[in-house]
């Protein structure tokens, strides 16, 4: 399976997401990176593992529209199939939803619907509740909202945003390769089942 990791930032789900493509544990091969930041952690992780990388910068195009097609036409060109969101920080518009239909895939560090948008772990902690956690889901127009396809929960460490957040990703580099392989396998039918 060909996909394209989406990152604004650090980039430590798809360094882990990477290394599970290398290992053979995910069948996925990661054929690009497409960063919103050209300064973003994600691409020095990318250059050291030998995946290329492509930068858009939204303000260099003069709509939204054209942010998109400009990608969508990089990720034609790589074969690309599905979508995978790792702290990727926009919304993602019509262009590239209609171009990869239920292909996209988000992780979220909240158990969704609650604490959706930015700063999910400091949501948490502010709300002051107890338990939090990590969902990963398809991407569909809203902004959290699509179809979930896996959640784990993460006990919140009492006022503190540094370890929970720790706690959290820690979930999300396991969680995510997994929803993913499950989500790539082939399905096989038999004869039998198709009387
Ligand atoms: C993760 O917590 C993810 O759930 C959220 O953004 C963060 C990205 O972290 N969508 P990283 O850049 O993968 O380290």
């Amino acid at each position: 399976t060909k996909i394209a990791v989406f990152a604004s930032g650090s980039g430590s789900n798809f360094e882990a997401i990477a290394q599970a493509c290398r290992s053979g544990e995910l069948l996925a091969e990661i054929v690009v990176v497409i960063t919103d930041r050209p300064a973003a952690y994600v691409i020095e992780r990318a250059k050291k593992m030998n995946i290329p990388v492509a930068a858009y910068e939204a303000k260099a195009f003069r709509s939204k529209e054209a942010f998109e097609k400009a990608i969508v036409e990089r990720l034609a060109d790589d074969g690309v199939e599905w979508l995978v969101l790792a702290g990727y920080m926009r919304l993602i518009g019509p262009t590239l939803l209609n171009a990869f239909p239920s292909r996209i895939v988000n992780i979220h560090p909240s158990l969704l619907p609650a604490f959706p948008g930015k700063d999910a772990i400091g949501q948490a902690i502010a709300h002051g509740v107890k338990v939090t956690g990590v969902t990963v889901h398809l991407v569909d127009e809203g902004m959290d909202t699509g179809p979930i396809l896996a959640q784990q929960a993460v006990a919140v460490v009492h006022n503190d945003l540094e370890k929970t957040a720790q706690s959290i990703h820690e979930v999300e580099h396991v969680l995510y390769k997994e929803t993913l392989q499950q989500l790539f396998k082939p399905i096989y039918t038999t004869s039998e089942s198709q009387k």
